[in-house]
């Protein structure tokens, strides 16, 4: 009989643990699958790609200097309101935690590894959030071979294509100015036709290391290059274009100069992206005491309701109503442009023709980047 009286209520403490444990266990494993991880816990593993993503713009593009400088000022002039549409992709886990107001370390993590990975779908006609997630145990890749005691892999064809990139680098604003183009203008390219992708350019594989020898000895001797660069790298830069001069006619007091500019390997305009990159090519006449300088300038206007161009970064999203002119040159194709110099005194002449990738920002005091991208020199005499 007293046995049977201190059994029971044991026996009902047991069960009443038991089931708060499992309530409280499976409550805290769903808001688990819920989240999203910070980069910081996959650098243990794959610290090779950490390293790579770490140096490179996607890991600053909340933290890049001019990037907030350019959201504080449209963040003011649009008491807040702005902060829903550069966040969704200068901060796009706020996406899915909804922390747009960076109160939460994980949200300043730029475009972060698991916000890549936990990617299921990418549909452009959701202008406000195109992106269909999963997030929590299952990691999204690019491979069907491998296999985490971390989490569970998942391949997705999806991470060998550009729609995994069009989420944010293809943008109409709510005026139905397209803003951001480089997926269109790559889909209508000859590299889209032949199958290559902006992971091929952006993205090559290299030699390395998917995760630490000592977390597993893997059978993937490459990664692809998570270091995503362009604009801020001159070796990207420098593949995008050439510049030959194809002609010099002498004709009486003329000098003619006609010279080429190929897109030869950028897979979308040059420039692309952002209207606040453009390129200029220079043409020059050098003769002993005698100097001539000409250029063209090939880049995207965008203009607000009075006509005039915009050229802050912020305004161009939110204000623009019209591209009033584009003369970017598209993938591969040539572009042929006549220079006319009167015939300097001196006999010897030197005529250069080169290609500058021009950025330049209004909104950190005008801040100017210019690389030298191609360049074709030639000597005449008469
Ligand atoms: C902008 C989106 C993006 C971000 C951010 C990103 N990845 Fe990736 N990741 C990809 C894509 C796309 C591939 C596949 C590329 C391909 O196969 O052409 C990939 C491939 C991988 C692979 C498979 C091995 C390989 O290199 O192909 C691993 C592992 C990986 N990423 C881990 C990470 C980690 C860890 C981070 C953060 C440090 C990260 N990724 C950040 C898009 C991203
Ligand atoms: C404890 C170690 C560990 C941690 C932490 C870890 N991973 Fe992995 N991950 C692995 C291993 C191991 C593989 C498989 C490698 C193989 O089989 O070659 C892998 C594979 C992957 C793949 C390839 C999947 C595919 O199908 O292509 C991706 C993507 C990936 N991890 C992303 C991440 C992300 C994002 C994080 C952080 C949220 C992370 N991993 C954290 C160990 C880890
Ligand atoms: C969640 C949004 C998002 C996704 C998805 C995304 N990007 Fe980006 N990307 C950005 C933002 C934002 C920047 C600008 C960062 C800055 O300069 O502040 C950027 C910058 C870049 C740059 C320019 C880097 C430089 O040096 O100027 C390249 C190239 C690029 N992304 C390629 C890709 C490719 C390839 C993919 C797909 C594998 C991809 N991005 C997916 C948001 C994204
Ligand atoms: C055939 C190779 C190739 C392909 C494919 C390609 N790119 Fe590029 N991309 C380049 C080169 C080269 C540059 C540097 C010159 C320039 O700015 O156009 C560049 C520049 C960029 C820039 C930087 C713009 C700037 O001026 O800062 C972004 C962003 C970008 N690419 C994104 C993408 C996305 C997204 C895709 C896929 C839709 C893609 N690229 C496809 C080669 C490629
Ligand atoms: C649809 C995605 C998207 C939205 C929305 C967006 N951006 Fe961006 N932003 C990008 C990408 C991608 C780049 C990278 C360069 C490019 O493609 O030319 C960029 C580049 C920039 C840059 C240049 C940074 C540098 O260092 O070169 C600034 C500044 C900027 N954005 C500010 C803003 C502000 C402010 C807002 C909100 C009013 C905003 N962006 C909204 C995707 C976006």
């Amino acid at each position: 009989m007293i046995k049977k009286k201190v059994i029971f209520p044991v026996l009902i403490t047991v069960a009443i643990v038991f089931l708060f444990s499992t309530i409280l266990g499976s409550r805290s494993f769903i808001s688990e699958k819920r989240s999203i991880s910070s980069s910081l816990d996959c650098k243990e593993c794959h610290a090779e790609i950490y390293d790579h993503w770490k140096n490179a713009m996607h890991s600053m593009s909340i933290e890049d200097p001019i990037f907030k400088a350019s959201f504080m000022e449209s963040y003011f002039n649009t008491a807040g309101e702005a902060k829903y549409n550069c966040l969704r992709c200068h901060a796009p886990v706020a996406l899915i935690n909804n922390d747009y107001d960076l109160r939460k370390e994980i949200t300043k993590e730029g475009v972060s590894c698991d916000f890549c990975h936990s990617i299921k779908k990418v549909n452009l006609n959701d202008k406000e959030n195109p992106f269909k997630f999963e997030t929590g145990d299952i990691k999204w890749g690019p491979l069907s071979n491998v296999d985490s005691p971390a989490h569970q892999t998942e391949p997705s064809s999806l991470f060998k294509s550009s729609e995994l990139c069009s989420g944010c680098h293809e943008y109409v604003n709510d005026k139905g100015v397209k803003i951001l183009g480089t997926y269109s203008e790559w889909k209508e390219s000859p590299y889209a036709a032949e199958g290559t992708h902006c992971q091929n350019c952006h993205m090559p594989l290299i030699p390395g290391k998917i995760v630490k020898p000592e977390i597993k000895t893997s059978s993937q001797k490459q990664i692809n290059l998570h270091a995503i660069s362009a604009g801020h790298s001159t070796e990207q830069l420098r593949k995008a274009v050439s510049v030959d001069i194809q002609t010099i006619n002498q004709e009486g007091d003329i000098i003619e100069v006609i010279v080429n500019v190929t897109n030869r390997g950028s897979g979308h305009m040059v420039p692309t992206g952002i209207p606040t990159r453009k390129l200029i090519l220079y043409v020059e006449l050098k003769a002993a005491n005698e100097y001539y300088s000409q250029q063209r300038v090939y880049q995207r206007i965008l203009v607000e309701e009075s006509g005039n161009e915009i050229k802050k970064e912020g305004e161009i999203f939110l204000t623009a109503t019209k591209a009033s002119y584009d003369n970017r040159i598209r993938p591969r194709e040539t572009r042929t442009e006549r220079f006319a110099f009167a015939q300097p005194k001196n006999r010897k002449v030197t005529i250069t023709a080169r290609v500058e990738y021009l950025y330049k920002t209004q909104v950190l005091s005008p801040t100017e980047m210019r690389v030298k991208m191609a360049e074709d020199s030639q000597v005449i005499s008469r």
